[in-house]
């Protein structure tokens, strides 16, 4: 959410080298971009609403720069006009700075810098910033920075610059993720590693409270009262040059989607053990007692997290036996919630950034709760701050639309169920069993991957529907609620998830011949209630498709559409039906021609709360 990008170089460098790494974040944002560079003793900034390439068309075509700060922006406070862009400045334009995150206080700032004579220019939070940090200056920009944030409440990632000081950009973080990187170029800052992969051999991420100060090839980051840049974990990149790439795909959503027989692979591969019929996670740093203490797993999470996690909560308490639920994490934060000695707490994130979900996090370490992390990003907040889990080895994510993660971030909760499960009264056989049926997946979600051109035939018998029901029961109600949450979010088509036993008891008011009905119904236990339910919907002129395994058989002639997948165990169908229904948004998006990767109000990883 907003990205950052700064750079101090050894040398001039092409004004191409930050606006590419500013493309680079483009995904955690995109309603306006801006940039400021410094030439001797000038700052100079082009800010502009739309998309990074609407801004470079602003730009000097020579430009060349040894200093710069960049920014892309997903609008909290103000309108995603020019004006409210960053980079932002004091009023004698002397301060530029960029900002991730929120700051609380700042109306309360704001009225008192506007009664000591500073002038406003923009409707954002962050401009009380540039303005805080100039009233501070006293021929160092390091002490003004420190001087400013103590009378700062919120969240915040900056980059700010200072005319008297050429060369030099000043970093802090609070509650916002930004990391220092060292290249041949020189010194660089970034809210996110994608930024200067391929600029930066040695990264560190900063922690809550540091200052950086990049000038060259010189950089010091400031800890607590020391000043030990040295003595940091300074750690290589480990995303490759090619993430933002999306080869020969239309789109990084559909790439990621058929990236997923291997993604999901990477994750089980060399942690299931075929002779005792259990999982090996070495992440969690747990002792096998420590696991028959288990009596509760609380899983926090938002979005498509939540949602893994809700599947998640049903493989724990039927493998393992232990009462599991899936929590919002916002809501969880705020229901001073019971954080019991033998619960254990698990914060799913793919980003491992998401404001929300380390907030609740945090409220349960408070209480004394044990938690652990499920996220992708590796040293993201949440990894680090948990220091013990289990990464998912989805690889990088570049979509808004989270979709292998979903499938990873599910295969660590089924792994974490089978390990437990096989400590408790799990048979041998059952767990053999299931790992072979793991071995199979990636095949079969290649199999759904190649009916492509059956479900967008299926996504142009629904073209002209503006209202749809996702509805399963048992393990598809979470995945109903995905497709649901897709479809919103890519085609931007009024979409709900529900049990299909719920409908019935409201619902189904909506339903008549205008109203697609998507049936997520697995031939499982459950299968022949659902089956009633799709009847239901179908005698009040409901259209429908239904998304199933094995084969058609009497669903054909109750349905409009109907998606057939490979026959899979009930646990693990969740494995094959999200992959149907993620690329049933996909098909409905394209054929609505919708921006897919940059879905209008949404950003990748939101870091705000
Ligand atoms: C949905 C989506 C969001 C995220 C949510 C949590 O496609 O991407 O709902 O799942 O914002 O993000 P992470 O997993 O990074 O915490």
């Amino acid at each position: 959410m907003c990205g950052i990008v700064g750079i101090s170089g050894v040398r001039k460098l092409p004004g191409g080298l930050l606006m590419e790494g500013l493309k680079r974040l483009e995904y955690r944002g995109y309603d306006s971009a801006g940039l400021a560079w410094q030439v001797h003793r000038r700052i100079w900034i082009r800010k502009k609403a739309g998309k990074v390439d609407d801004l470079w068309g602003d730009l000097p075509e020579d430009l060349e720069l040894r200093t710069g700060i960049a920014h892309t922006r997903w609008a909290t406070h103000g309108a995603p006009t020019d004006v409210n862009a960053h980079p932002h400045t004091d009023s004698d334009g002397r301060v530029a700075l960029v900002h991730n995150g929120v700051i609380d206080n700042y109306r309360a700032l704001k009225k008192a810098l506007e009664a000591r004579g500073h002038r406003f220019l923009s409707e954002t939070d962050t401009e009380v910033l540039a303005h805080l940090i100039a009233e501070h200056l006293n021929g160092n920009l390091e002490e003004a920075v420190a001087l400013a944030l103590r009378e700062v409440e919120g969240t915040y990632g900056i980059a700010v610059m200072h005319v008297n000081e050429p060369g030099k950009i000043v970093a802090a973080r609070r509650g916002s993720p930004l990391i220092v990187g060292i290249g041949e170029d020189g010194s660089l800052v970034a809210s996110d590693a994608v930024a200067i992969v391929g600029r930066a051999d040695r990264v560190v991420h900063l922690e809550d409270g540091d200052i950086a100060v990049l000038n060259g090839k010189e950089h010091e980051v400031r800890r607590g009262s020391g000043q030990v840049t040295a003595a940091f974990d300074w750690s290589m990149l480990d995303i490759p040059l090619t993430v933002a790439d999306k080869g020969a795909y239309p789109h990084f959503m559909l790439k990621e989607i058929m990236e997923q027989p291997e993604a999901l692979e990477d994750c089980f591969r060399g942690r299931i053990q075929r002779e005792f019929g259990t999982a090996r996670l070495g992440g969690l740093n747990m002792r096998p007692r420590d696991f028959l203490d288990i009596d509760r797993v609380r899983l926090l999470g938002c979005g498509t997290s939540y949602l893994a996690g809700a599947v998640g909560a049903r493989m724990i308490g039927e493998l393992a036996r232990i009462e599991t639920t899936a929590e919002y994490a916002p809501e969880y934060r705020y229901s001073n919630p019971i954080v019991g000695k033998n619960t254990l707490f698990f914060a799913i994130s793919q980003s491992g950034e998401t404001a929300d979900t380390i907030m609740a996090m945090r409220e349960v370490i408070r209480k004394g709760g044990k938690v652990l992390g499920i996220v992708n990003r590796v040293a993201s907040t949440i990894a680090r701050e948990t220091g013990a889990g289990i990464y998912i080895h989805a690889g990088f994510e570049y979509a808004v639309a989270s979709t292998k993660t979903m499938l990873n971030t599910m295969m660590a909760l089924f792994l974490f169920a089978l390990l437990v499960g096989r400590m408790r009264d799990l048979s041998l056989a059952r767990g053999r069993q299931l790992i072979d049926e793991i071995a199979l997946l990636p095949d079969k979600i290649r199999e759904i991957c190649a009916l492509r051109p059956q479900i967008r035939e299926a996504a142009m018998r629904f073209a002209e529907a503006e209202n749809f029901y996702y509805l399963g029961r048992g393990y598809s109600y979470p995945v109903s609620l995905e497709g649901a949450l897709k479809l919103k979010e890519i085609a931007y088509v009024h979409a709900e998830g529900y049990s299909a036993a719920e409908m019935k008891h409201g619902p189904i008011a909506l339903i008549d011949d205008k109203f697609a009905s998507i049936f997520v119904m697995p031939r499982d236990s459950v299968f022949n209630r659902t089956f009633t339910n799709l009847q239901e919907v179908r005698a009040r002129q409901g259209t429908v498709l239904a998304i199933t395994t094995r084969e058609a058989g009497e669903l054909a002639q109750f349905s409009d559409a109907v998606l057939v997948l490979p026959e899979v165990d009930e646990i693990l169908s969740p494995f094959l039906t999200t992959v149907a229904v993620q690329l049933f948004a996909y098909e409905f998006a394209s054929l609505r021609n919708c921006p897919i990767d940059q879905p209008k109000n949404l950003a990748k990883s939101v870091t705000v709360e």
